[in-house]
C-alpha cells in the first residue's frame, strides 16, 4: 500500500476513512453518524454508535474462538515472577470484578480511581470499569498522596481501587499508605477502597472503608458488558499543563476503539496473534493504549512489564523479554535506551538472547536524540520508529506507518502525519508556514477519531488551552518544523510543561512549591537537557531581603517538598540561589533565555530584558553550580 495515497484518502473523506475504520469492530449498534459535532460545536465520532470496550478487548476474542490464547504475560522482575492470562483467564477476572462494583453501587458514568503499580489487577481493574461503563481514572504510582488527592477531589470517585504496595528496583512503595493520605487530605471521599493485598511485608492497618480485593471479587457474580454510547467517556487521564493542576483529559470510547484497532495494524504493523510490548507504565496514555486496550482489542499477546531497564536486575532484561516471550514489535521511551547504553555500551548483554522475533523497535515520550536512534538500529538490527503523540491524542500523530509502507528514516525526525492527523505549521499570526521553517505544531480539525473529548469539568480549559489560539486548529503545545520531504520535525514544547525520563511534567507546578518556601521571594523552575533523562528541572530561587538560611538547607527543604507535593518522579535534584532572575522591563521572567544559556543553545538576547548584564551573572552562576553544559 501507498502511505500518500492512504493518508490522502483519510485526510480528503474522513467520513468514509473511518467509517470504514469502524466496520472492523463489533458495534452493538453500528453507527450512522460518523462524523458531526458536539453541543459546543468540537467535531465527536460516531455519535450514534453503541459498543463496549471491555467486550471488544476479551469477549469477542472467545466468541470467536480464541479462548486459550494468552491475552497478557505478566512478567515481574522485581517479585521474580512469570504469569500467563488467556482471554479465557482474563474474562473471568475482569467480568467478577465488575460484578462486585456494581454490588458496590457503581452504575454507567460513575468514576473510579485505580492507582495501582504495574500487576494483573491494575488491567483487570480498567477493564472491569469499562465493562460496565464506569469511567476510571488510573493515577501513576511515582506520583504523591497530595497529587492523588488533587485527581480525588477533581474527578470525585465512588471507589479506588489500589494494591498494598509497589516495587521500585528493590524498594518497597506503600501504595495504600498513600491512598489512605491522599483521602485524608481531600475534600471529597470515596465510598469505598478495594485493597489487593500483595503480602510484600508492607501491610497496613485496615480503614472502615476498605474490602478486599479477593473477597470481593470471590462473592460476586460475573458481569455482561454493557452497550454504551460512542460518545461515553471510557476514561479521564490527568496531565500536566501550564499551570499547577493538572487536566483530566477526557476519552471517548467509539473513535478511541477505532483508532486504537487502526493504529495496532498500520501504525505498529501487528496482526492478531502477535507478541506486542509496551515497556511503559499503566498511569500513561502509553500504558492505557498499547499495554491494555490497543492489543487487546486487537487480539494480541500484550507484556506487563514490573521492572525497570536496567538493575532489575541489570541492562539485559528487555532482551530477555523479547526472546522469552517472541515479542515482535515493542514500544518504549529513548530514555530507556539511553540508560541501557549507559550501562552496556556496546550491546555485550545482548549476547545469548534470540531476538530474532522482533520486526520493530518504536520509540516515544520525549525527542529521540540521532545518537540513541543509531545506537538502537546498529545493535537490534531492526527499524527504529521514532514516533509522536501526547496524552490528549491517545494514539500517534506522527509516525512512521510500519503497516502501511516504511519510509526512509530520518534521525530527527518522527517522519510524516499519520492517516486523520492534517497536521500544519503555523507561525504566531496563525498563517501556515512552508518547508524549513519552524512554528506551531497543529492538527486541522477535525481530530481523527480517538482524540481527547474535553477536559474534566473544565470546558474553559480546553478551549482556550487547544482550540482558542488557533481558530479552526488543534494545538499540541510543541514546536516544530516540516523538511522538503514532508518530514516533520518535533523541537519540543513551547509552554511550561517537560519531559523528565518519559514522564510529563510541569515547571509551573513545581514553581508554585519552590515559591511556598518560607525563604524565597521569586522563582523560576526551568527544564534543562540531560544526557540520560532527556531533561530535568533546574530551580532558581531569589530569596528574601535578609534571609540567612544557607542554599543548601533551601535546597534540601524544597526538594523534600517538590517530593511530598507531587511526587519522586519530579526528579528536582537541583536549587539554585540567585541575586535576581533575568526578566522583561514589564517584569516577567524569561525563562526560554535561562534555558538556553543553561543548553549552551544559540538564543538571541530580547530587545525588551530589562538588563542585559544579567546574562553574564547567570552564566557565571550556572558555571559555579557545574549546570548543563557549562
Ligand atoms: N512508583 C513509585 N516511584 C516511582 C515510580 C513508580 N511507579 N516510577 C518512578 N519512581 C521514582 C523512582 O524510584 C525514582 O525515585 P528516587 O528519586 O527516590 O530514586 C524517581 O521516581 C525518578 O524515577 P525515574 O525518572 O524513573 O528515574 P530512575 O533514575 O529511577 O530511572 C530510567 C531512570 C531511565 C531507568 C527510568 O526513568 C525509565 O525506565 N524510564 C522509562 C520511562 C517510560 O517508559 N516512560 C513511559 C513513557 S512512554
Ligand atoms: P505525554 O502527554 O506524557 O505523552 O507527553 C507528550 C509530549 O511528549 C509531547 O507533547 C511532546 O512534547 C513529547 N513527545 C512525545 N513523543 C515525542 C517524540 N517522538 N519526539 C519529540 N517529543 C515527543
Amino acid at each position: 500500500m501507498n502511505y500518500q495515497e492512504f493518508y490522502k484518502q483519510s485526510i480528503g473523506n474522513p467520513e468514509l476513512f473511518w467509517k470504514n475504520q469502524a466496520e472492523n469492530l463489533h458495534w452493538y449498534q453500528a453507527p450512522e453518524h460518523i462524523l458531526s459535532k458536539d453541543d459546543d460545536g468540537y467535531p465527536q465520532w460516531f455519535a450514534d454508535g453503541k459498543l463496549n470496550l471491555s467486550y471488544l478487548c476479551i469477549d469477542k476474542h472467545i466468541e470467536d474462538g480464541y479462548g486459550r490464547q494468552n491475552a497478557v504475560i505478566y512478567d515481574s522482575p522485581v517479585t521474580n515472577t512469570k504469569e500467563i492470562i488467556t482471554y479465557n483467564r482474563l474474562h473471568k477476572e475482569v467480568s467478577r470484578l465488575a460484578g462486585a462494583l456494581k454490588d458496590l453501587g457503581l452504575e454507567k458514568g460513575d468514576t473510579a480511581i485505580i492507582y495501582m503499580p504495574m500487576i494483573p489487577q491494575a488491567l483487570y481493574a480498567m477493564l472491569a470499569c469499562a465493562r460496565i461503563g464506569v469511567i476510571h481514572s488510573v493515577v501513576f504510582g511515582g506520583f504523591a498522596p497530595h497529587e492523588l488527592a488533587i485527581r480525588i477531589d477533581d474527578c470525585t470517585p465512588k471507589v479506588i481501587i489500589t494494591a498494598s504496595s509497589g516495587i521500585e528496583i528493590d524498594r518497597i512503595i506503600p501504595y495504600k499508605p498513600y491512598v489512605d493520605e491522599a483521602i485524608e487530605m481531600a475534600a471529597h471521599k470515596p465510598d469505598k477502597v478495594i485493597l489487593f493485598q500483595r503480602h510484600l511485608g508492607a501491610d497496613t492497618p485496615g480503614k472502615p472503608y476498605d474490602i478486599d480485593y479477593l473477597e470481593a471479587v470471590k462473592n460476586a457474580s460475573p458481569a455482561e458488558p454493557l452497550a454504551v454510547e460512542a460518545t461515553h467517556p471510557s476514561y479521564i487521564l490527568y496531565t500536566s499543563g501550564t499551570t499547577g493542576k493538572p487536566k483530566g483529559i477526557i476519552r471517548d470510547t467509539g473513535g478511541y476503539a477505532t483508532a486504537l484497532k487502526f493504529s495496532m495494524k498500520y501504525v505498529y504493523g501487528v496482526d492478531p496473534g502477535d507478541v506486542f510490548w509496551a515497556a511503559s507504565d499503566v498511569g500513561w496514555v502509553v500504558g492505557h493504549s498499547y499495554i491494555v486496550y490497543g492489543p487487546l482489542i486487537n487480539r494480541n499477546t500484550t507484556i506487563l512489564f514490573e521492572g525497570k531497564p536496567i538493575r532489575t536486575p541489570d541492562a539485559s532484561t528487555f532482551w530477555r523479554v523479547i526472546s522469552e516471550h517472541r515479542v515482535k514489535v515493542m514500544f518504549t521511551a529513548p530514555t530507556a535506551i539511553r540508560a541501557i547504553k549507559k550501562e552496556d555500551p556496546n550491546g555485550e548483554m545482548m549476547e545469548g538472547y534470540d531476538l530474532s522475533s522482533l520486526k520493530f523497535q518504536f520509540l516515544a515520550g520525549e525527542r529521540c536524540d540521532a545518537s540513541t536512534l543509531k545506537w538502537t538500529e546498529e545493535k537490534l538490527k531492526v527499524p527504529v520508529i521514532d514516533h509522536w503523540w501526547q496524552t490528549e491524542s491517545g494514539w500517534p500523530m506522527l509516525a512512521n506507518m510500519a503497516g502501511v509502507e516504511l519510509a526512509k528514516v530520518k534521525p530527527g525526525s518522527a517522519t510524516f502525519p499519520v492517516c486523520g492527523y492534517n497536521i500544519q505549521i503555523l507561525n504566531n499570526d496563525g498563517e501556515v508556514l512552508g518547508a524549513g521553517s519552524e512554528g506551531f505544531v497543529t492538527v486541522k480539525l477535525p481530530l481523527p477519531p480517538g482524540n481527547l473529548k474535553n477536559i474534566w469539568k473544565n470546558p474553559e480549559r480546553f478551549k482556550a488551552g487547544y482550540l482558542a489560539r488557533f481558530p479552526g486548529y488543534y494545538f499540541s503545545g510543541d514546536g516544530g518544523y516540516r523538511d522538503a520531504d514532508g518530514y516533520v520535525y518535533i523541537t519540543g514544547r513551547v509552554d511550561d510543561v517537560i519531559n523528565v525520563a518519559g514522564h510529563r511534567l510541569s515547571t509551573a507546578e513545581m514553581e508554585e512549591i519552590v515559591a511556598s518556601h518560607p525563604a524565597v521571594a521569586e522563582c523560576a523552575v526551568i527544564g534543562i537537557n540531560d544526557d540520560l533523562k532527556g531533561q530535568i528541572p533546574l530551580a532558581l530561587a531569589v530569596t528574601k531581603s535578609g534571609n540567612e538560611i544557607a542554599e543548601s538547607v533551601i535546597q534540601s527543604e524544597v526538594i523534600k517538598e517538590v517530593r511530598n507535593q507531587i511526587g519522586p518522579v519530579a526528579s528536582l535534584k537541583q536549587v539554585i540561589l540567585v541575586n535576581r532572575l533575568p526578566k522583561t522591563r514589564s517584569g516577567k521572567i524569561l525563562r526560554k533565555l535561562l534555558r538556553s544559556i543553561a543548553d549552551n543553545d544559540d538564543y538571541k538576547i530580547p530587545s525588551t530584558i530589562d538588563d542585559p548584564k544579567i546574562i553574564d551573572e547567570i552564566e557565571n552562576v550556572y558555571k559555579t553550580h557545574k549546570v548543563g553544559s557549562n
